[in-house]
Parts: structure tokens; sequence; C-alpha cells
């Protein structure tokens, strides 16, 4: 290819990718795969690391965080960041609205333009003919930090802004937050590894911004939502703050879907109610909603106090923490046998919702916050997260309080109870044995996102098998229609749709299928990682741990948790049982084997590295298209040494296999660890 050839090539990539990602972060009408996203910043990745002299920091590959900074700089806002004042009930938003309409001598209704409070940081973002140049916290409000390189790993911030009328300079404030998913997965990977755990998304966001590595911060679930347009040159602004944020929007930056304009004070009421019922499902935290008067010009004559304006105010939520009893622990067994400390509760309100139960993660979680039976302790609830217990009052302690134990013997089944070496929870042996296992793992194959039942919830599953009507998913198939109709509180109707539920979700796919047998760390992605890669079933079934690690997201524990699966005969049976029953699925073809830059090379790593885990590297060479081995031979490529690397070298250096250290790696794979 022409160098011409190929900058245009790398210019339509970066177009196509930028498009996607409105469509993705902005506009949330995903148009095509993740897998074909992947595909294509591969591609671009590959193009950039074979002709570097085209590489830019505007390009969708530079998102991985560069050097690690010594300290923040100090950056001056031109236009102060203010803080909100607070409501916490519908008269302190009549005063407000009341104050409003005095000020700025009005007898009709005011315009507002609302959304959620987002629980994060307000970060501001300023783009110079249409490129991302600076972001900044907001420190005291007059003077923040320069967090620019740590904010372009965030995903949902276009490093450019899209469409022809792009103003000269443009700043937008907004907020960094992490949604709760990633936040939940950011702790798991947290406590495994020993790192601190963060009390909330909100801290963990925080947490995750002010990191003097940005490749800490790339590797962190965060995203950014935009409230408001600090200054803008060389375009002109609509005259309502709604319309400016569908200007935001029509840049290219994601603002709030549920922003809307209200006509009075009593919509807000509405709105506010409307807000707070959603709060529960949403997939992200957030404390309030926000009021702003939605006329610019209304704005400007209203103006400031001090550290606020006055014409917004954030209407808070009553709080999501409240103290209570803690009554007992129990010990409830998941799918894979674990066990999970529950904390029975002296029932109490928090955020509208009577919990009664609430989870206390695990022992070591126990012993770290030192809870005892007795105890008076907060409990939090926040979004759909299940309750928890942050901490016990100390002052209340009785003497005789006691901290929970960890039974030796299975609640459910009476199996004994193990702790594996390495790692915090304890399991039930019991396996097929253990009415508990087999129920979860009856509802996880029941699951939306795994063969989706409908109509097979919890409670129907807990019934089946407490009657013995099932014993394993493989008896599901086997249900009748007089045996469901038996079934207290179910009518020929009900039974006869559940089998027809049945029936249908016998068509599926094999990434559902795969995810839905319930192999342990096997959740959806892996699972779409391993029907691509191996296309059938068989092929998983009989692949041995060396083969497992090639396939992106497969590292040695989950490669050996899949073959631990298959060896057991009882899972075979079952699976074997279920495809009889007709479960069947489309045929995989193969994506495209596009053209990565290290296919074909082989390549062995050992000792300890600095800046990656050994999976680490290993998932960024597979990613560049390379096999990861765990023994040299003469078809080794090289073997990539860190510290205290051991015999692999000694073995490569007779085979006069090259060695790597860790700056060689970083140079071969262009440092992208994302
Ligand atoms: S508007 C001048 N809108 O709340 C207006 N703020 O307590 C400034 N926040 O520092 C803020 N969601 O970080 C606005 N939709 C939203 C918001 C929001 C969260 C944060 C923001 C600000 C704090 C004020």
């Amino acid at each position: 290819m022409s160098n011409e050839k190929i900058q245009h090539e790398i210019e339509q990539l970066r177009n196509e990718i930028n498009h996607h990602n409105t469509l993705y972060y902005v506009l949330d009408e995903p148009q095509v795969t993740d897998q074909y996203y992947d595909q294509l910043l591969r591609k671009l990745q590959a193009l950039e690391t074979r002709s570097p002299e085209f590489l830019t920091a505007d390009s969708p590959t530079q998102r991985v965080g560069a050097e690690i900074a010594e300290q923040f700089e100090s950056v001056q806002h031109e236009v102060p960041m203010l803080s909100l004042d607070n409501a916490f009930d519908e008269s302190e938003m009549l005063a407000f609205n009341k104050r409003l309409k005095e000020l700025l001598s009005m007898e009709t209704a005011l315009q507002y333009s609302a959304e959620p409070k987002l629980d994060g940081l307000a970060v501001s973002l300023l783009y110079e003919h249409g490129k991302l140049v600076r972001a900044a916290t907001r420190g005291d409000g007059r003077s923040g930090e320069n967090i620019t390189t740590n904010v372009r790993t965030i995903k949902s911030v276009p490093l450019k802004l899209n469409g022809t009328k792009v103003p000269q300079l443009l700043e937008v404030r907004g907020e960094v937050y992490m949604p709760l998913e990633g936040f939940r997965k950011l702790n798991e990977r947290q406590a495994k590894n020993d790192n601190k755990v963060f009390a909330n998304p909100r801290n963990a966001a925080a947490g995750s911004l002010r990191q003097l590595d940005p490749k800490i911060t790339a590797s962190r679930p965060l995203t950014f939502c935009s409230y408001a347009i600090a200054q803008c040159q060389g375009e002109s602004l609509p005259d309502s703050q709604y319309a400016q944020m569908q200007l935001v929007k029509s840049l290219g930056l994601p603002i709030s879907p549920y922003i809307q304009q209200l006509d009075s004070i009593q919509a807000c009421f509405e709105y506010y109610q409307d807000i707070a019922a959603k709060r529960g499902s949403l997939a992200f935290e957030i404390d309030g909603v926000v009021f702003k008067l939605n006329d610019i010009n209304q704005q400007q004559q209203a103006g400031f106090v001090s550290r606020a304006p006055r014409w917004a105010i954030a209407w808070k939520f009553p709080a999501q923490e409240v103290m209570t009893t803690l009554l007992d622990v129990e010990f409830q067994v998941g799918r894979t046998g674990a066990l999970t400390p529950v904390a029975r509760l002296d029932p109490v309100e928090v955020g509208g919702v009577v919990v009664s139960n609430a989870t206390l993660h695990n022992m070591d979680e126990i012993k770290r916050k030192d809870i005892r039976i007795g105890d008076t302790v907060i409990v939090r609830r926040a979004g759909d997260v299940i309750p928890e217990v942050v901490a016990a009052v100390l002052k209340d302690r009785k003497a005789g309080f006691k901290q929970p134990e960890m039974p030796k013997k299975c609640p459910v089944c009476d199996s004994e109870v193990v702790q594996l070496e390495g790692q915090a929870a304890y399991r039930c042996t019991g396996g097929l044995v253990c009415a508990a296992q087999r129920k979860e793992a009856i509802k996880h194959f029941a699951s939306r996102k795994a063969m989706d039942i409908d109509g097979l919830g919890d409670k129907l599953v807990e019934q089946l098998v407490d009657l013995k009507m099932i014993d394993t998913i493989a008896d599901l198939y086997s249900l009748t229609l007089e045996q469901l109709s038996s079934l207290d509180r179910m009518a020929e109707k009900s039974a006869q749709n559940l089998l027809d539920a049945l029936d249908r979700s016998k068509s599926t796919t094999l990434p559902r299928f795969i995810y839905a047998l319930g192999i342990r760390e096997v959740g959806e992605a892996t699972a779409l990682a391993l029907a691509n890669y191996f296309t059938d079933l068989a092929s998983v079934e009989k692949s041995d741990e060396e083969t497992l690690i090639q396939v992106a997201d497969v590292g040695p524990v989950v490669a050996a948790n899949i073959v631990h699966f298959f060896d057991q005969a009882e899972n075979q049976q079952v699976i074997d049982t279920v495809l009889a029953a007709g479960i069947h699925w489309p045929p995989i073809e193969k994506p495209d084997d596009i053209d990565l830059p290290l296919k074909g090379t082989t390549y062995v790593i050992t000792g300890t590295l600095q800046n990656y885990s050994r999976q680490q590297a290993a998932e960024i060479l597979k990613k560049l298209g390379a096999k990861v081995s765990s023994s040299v031979s003469s078809k080794t490529t090289a073997v990539v040494a860190g510290d205290k690397p051991g015999s692999k070298v000694d073995k490569a250096d007779k085979l006069g296999v090259t060695v790597l250290d860790e700056k060689a790696f970083e140079d071969l794979t262009g440092k992208k660890d994302d």
C-alpha cells in the first residue's frame, strides 16, 4: 500500500470508529457489535503500528494513558466552577421558585431544565477547534488540577468533536462517574488482588481519576455526562439550557438521556417523583435532581451568590444510610458453592425500601470491619445494589458480642465446607448433592442472558427442586403439563405457557448456551469469546488449558475452571441430556481473520514485569494476534522476561530464541494495554 493510501485508510477508520462512538455513548443506539468495533480498532492499531508517522493524539487508539506524572499541574478556571444549593423537600423548592420569580419580577410560571444529579466528580473539558486540549478538576472552583491525560482514557469523552459547526473554543462541564456494574467488578478485582476496596462509586471514580499513572485510570470503568456549557467562541449559542445541551449532544458529547424541559414548579415535583422511582433501576448512582432555569437570559439576570448560582438547585434524595441492629448472620450457598455471610437485620427503611437482609460479602470483610452479632450497624442501599453492612457503631457495643463464624458443614446439604488456598471464599463441597447449588445453577440457566426461559423465575425453581420435580438442568425439558399444573398457584394456562417458553428456549445461540452452563468465572463476554474461537461446543469441551489461554479474556484460572467443568462426568451427562432434548443453535461463522500485526507468532512470558501482570501482558499479545505459550521451544518467536525469570530464559538462550525485556515488549506492542 502506498503511504497516501495508508493515510487515507487510517482516516476512514478513525471516522468510522468516531461515528460508532457517538452512536454508542451519545445516542445509545449502537449499530454494530462490540466485536466488529474491536476489529476496526485493531485494524487501525495495526496500521498505526506499521506507520507510526501517521499517529496523532486524537486517534481513537490513543486512550491507553500516557506517561506517569509526578504531580498534577494547576489550572486556572476562566469561568469559576460553582457548586449548587440544596433543597430537601417541596417547601424548599417552592421557596426557591418564589425567590426567583421575585428576583426576575415574573408573574407567570418559570420554565426549568431538569436532569438527575450524578454522583461523581465535576470536570471541565476544553475543546479548541474541536480537539480536546485540556481537562481539569473543580478544585476550589477557581483553580483545579490538569487531568487531561487521564480524561483522554475515558471512552465516552470524544477526543474530537463532530459536525460542521464546531466552535473555535468550547468549554463543557460535566460529571465523571462510575456506573454500578463497573464499580462492582472493579471492587471484585481489587479484593481479589488484595487492593483497596472502594466504599462507593463516587470514591472509586475520584480515586480512579486522580491517578498519576493514566494507565490505571484507563483500566477503570469511568464515563462522562455533560451538564453545562461554560464558554463558547466562534459560534452562537441557543438561548435555553435545554437547547444548549442538545447542541452539546450534536457535537458528540454525551448528555443525560433523562433531561427534560418543565413548564412549572409543579412539573418539577412530578419529575422528581418520577426520577426517584427510577433511581433503583438506573445503571448509575444519583443523589438527587438538578433544576436549572431554562432561559439563559433569566440565568444571567439571576446571577450568583458566593459559591452557587441563584438560578439552579439540587433537590437531594433522603439519606441512603441508616442504623439498625444486626440480629444474626446466616450463610447463603451460591451456584458455585461459595458461602456468603448474610446479615439478618432488625427491619429498617432505607431510601424508601424496607431492608431486613444485607450482604457482609465474605469473612475477610467481617474481620476487617470487626462486625459482631448484636452490634448497631450502618446499612447502605445504593441504587439496585444489594444492601450492605458498611460498619459497626462501636460505642453501642456490649461485652459478649461475638464475631460470626463460618460453619464447618454446609447449612443446606451438610457437606464439608472448605476454604480454597489463596481465596477469601469458603465453599460447600457438595456439588450437585447440594440443593442450594442445584437451585442456583438452574436459576442461572433459565436467566434472561442465558437460556431466557420466560416464566421460570427464582421462586418457581426453588419450588420445583424442593418438590423433587427437578434435580438438575437436565430435568427441565422433561417437565409435563400435569406436573406443572399440580403446583400451587399454577393454572393450566401458565403451566402451558412455561412449557412453551421451555420449548422456545431450545432455539438458542452457542455463546448463550456456554454462558448458561454456569462454569465458574465464565461470564457472557468469555462465553462469546469461546464460541467465536472454537465455533462448536465439542471443540470447547475437549480443548486443553494451553489452547484455552489463546482465547481473548481467558487466563490460566478460567482455563482451569473450564477444563475442570468438562472433566466432570455429571456435567457431561447434563449437557448430553439437554442437547438430546433438542437444544440447537445456528452455526458460527469465524469472523474475518483481519491482518493483525503479530499474527503467526508465539511468545512465552516469564518472571515479574514492572507494569503488567503476566496475564495482562498475555492479553496484550493475544489482541495483537500472537499466541502465548507456557513452554519455550524452537518455534517460540521470543521470550518476554521480567525480573527473576528462571529457567525459561536459559532454555531460550540454548535454543537461540530472542529474549525481550519489558521495554522491548512495550516497543513491540506499542504499550497498548486496554
Ligand atoms: S450543574 C452552575 N448538573 O453537583 C451549575 N451539577 O453540588 C453547576 N452534579 O459540582 C452544576 N450532576 O459536580 C449540575 N446534572 C448536574 C449535575 C451536577 C452532578 C454535581 C456537580 C457539582 C455538584 C454541585
